[in-house]
């Protein structure tokens, strides 16, 4: 390989490491289709079990199909016995992705199959996942704040039952339109980074509960899913709407800072999931009476994309920059945002993971050595 073709892919930008029948993104246009179907009518009328059904089966269910499988998820939702006491050991200081990635991890210890990587057991473990990472991420939310953990709601659907066990309290239908719509615009999103990490461990002939562990770790770096919370944090440090030009001209156009929730590696369009949350954000703003953030995180946008630089190197907002205010206002602790982006996407990854298991090769690039060469061996006394 020449310097030149190592340059060229850094990152992997533009590299097709294979094929998928799970999503489109057209970066271009700024387009998200999964399956075939438009992610704005998906936000619009499905909910995040037909989703997930439409991911792992490849069609819309009937009405029998989303009862069967709202009725496994419901079931698959309890913890095995243990794990809750083993979580309430943890320091009360762990970050809620390192304990959710910690947790995933060790329910593998309490599945006889975790290493039978059949079809019928892997989409056995897809469910159960998928059903028990929200109630991982609310008990810890429980724990850490030294209350009770609340056990899953056998009769609720996953967005409003999420908010039930990190409450206590049912939640209203806005709540858990939003909720559910976030989970649907999250599930599924081509060859992102963690995606790519979850194929990778499955094409080693790894476990279905490495490959997500591997998944939930790239997820919580801030350049990827840890995005939403480094969005809110800087619309706090910003305080006003009022302080938006200074602090945009002060540490952004120094090349201090970036906009966080804000220019992504695919989209050189708006992303189609940031319009969506722009006006799910806007309506639970308004619900709440609480338009300071919404506010605040316009302008910004608004100044942002007048800016010379961010119209030339087509940055616009991403998924993260209105989430953050939809998720904040929701009263959603800001560390548990991105937990909140990995329960989305477990159907995504495992989708990714029963993908790759039906047609696999180990996924091994190459890299270009630039190190040195023919040095001599030098005994250890006569090193400086
Ligand atoms: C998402 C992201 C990591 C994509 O990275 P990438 O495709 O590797 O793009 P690069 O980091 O090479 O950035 C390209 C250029 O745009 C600039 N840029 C990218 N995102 C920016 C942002 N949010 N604010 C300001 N400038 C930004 C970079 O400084 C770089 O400028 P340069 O060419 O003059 O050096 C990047 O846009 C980013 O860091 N965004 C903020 C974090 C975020 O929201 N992540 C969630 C993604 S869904």
């Amino acid at each position: 390989m020449t310097d030149k073709a190592a340059a060229a892919s850094k990152g992997l930008a533009n590299v097709v490491v294979g094929q998928s029948k799970l999503s489109l993104v057209n970066g271009a246009e700024g387009k998200l289709i999964y399956r075939g179907y438009k992610i704005e009518d998906l936000a619009e009328h499905a909910s995040f079990e037909e989703v997930i059904y439409l991911l792992w089966q490849g069609a819309l269910p009937t009405q029998f199909q989303l009862v069967t499988l709202t009725k496994a998820l419901q079931g698959e939702a309890s913890l095995p016995e243990g794990v809750i006491e083993i979580m309430k050991r943890f320091p009360h200081s762990a970050t809620p992705m390192s304990v959710l990635r910690t947790v995933v991890s060790m329910l593998s210890l309490y599945d006889a199959n975790a290493d039978d990587n059949s079809p019928a057991e892997n989409q056995r473990k897809a469910l159960s996942l998928t059903a028990k990472v929200p109630t991982i991420t609310a008990a810890w939310e429980r724990i850490r704040t030294g209350k009770e953990p609340i056990a899953p709601h056998h009769e609720l659907g996953m967005a409003a039952n999420f908010l039930y066990m990190l409450r206590g309290t049912m939640p209203d239908a806005n709540e858990t339109a939003v909720i559910d719509a976030y989970l649907v615009l999250l599930s599924e999103h081509g060859m992102n980074a963690s995606t790519f990490s979850a194929r990778v461990t499955t094409s080693t002939l790894s476990d279905m509960y490495s490959a997500i562990t591997t998944a939930i770790g790239t997820l919580k770096g801030a350049a990827h899913g840890g995005a939403n919370e480094e969005a809110m944090r800087m619309f706090f440090e910003i305080g006003e709407a009022a302080h938006v030009e200074t602090w945009f001209n002060e540490n952004v156009k120094t090349g201090k800072r970036r906009v966080m929730g804000m220019g992504h590696r695919v989209y050189k369009a708006l992303d189609p999931r940031a319009a969506v949350l722009k006006s799910k954000s806007r309506i639970m703003a308004e619900a709440t009476n609480n338009l300071k953030w919404y506010d605040l995180a316009s302008k910004l946008e608004k100044y942002a994309r007048q800016d010379e630089e961010f119209i030339k190197k087509n940055l616009y907002a991403n998924v993260d920059y209105y989430s953050a205010i939809a998720l904040y206002t929701l009263g959603i602790p800001m560390d548990q945002f991105t937990p909140l982006f990995a329960i989305a996407r477990i159907p995504g990854w495992s989708a990714h993971v029963l993908e790759q298991w039906a047609d696999n090769r180990l996924i091994r690039p190459d890299v270009e050595y630039v190190g040195p060469m023919d040095l001599e061996w030098v005994p250890i006394e006569k090193r400086s």
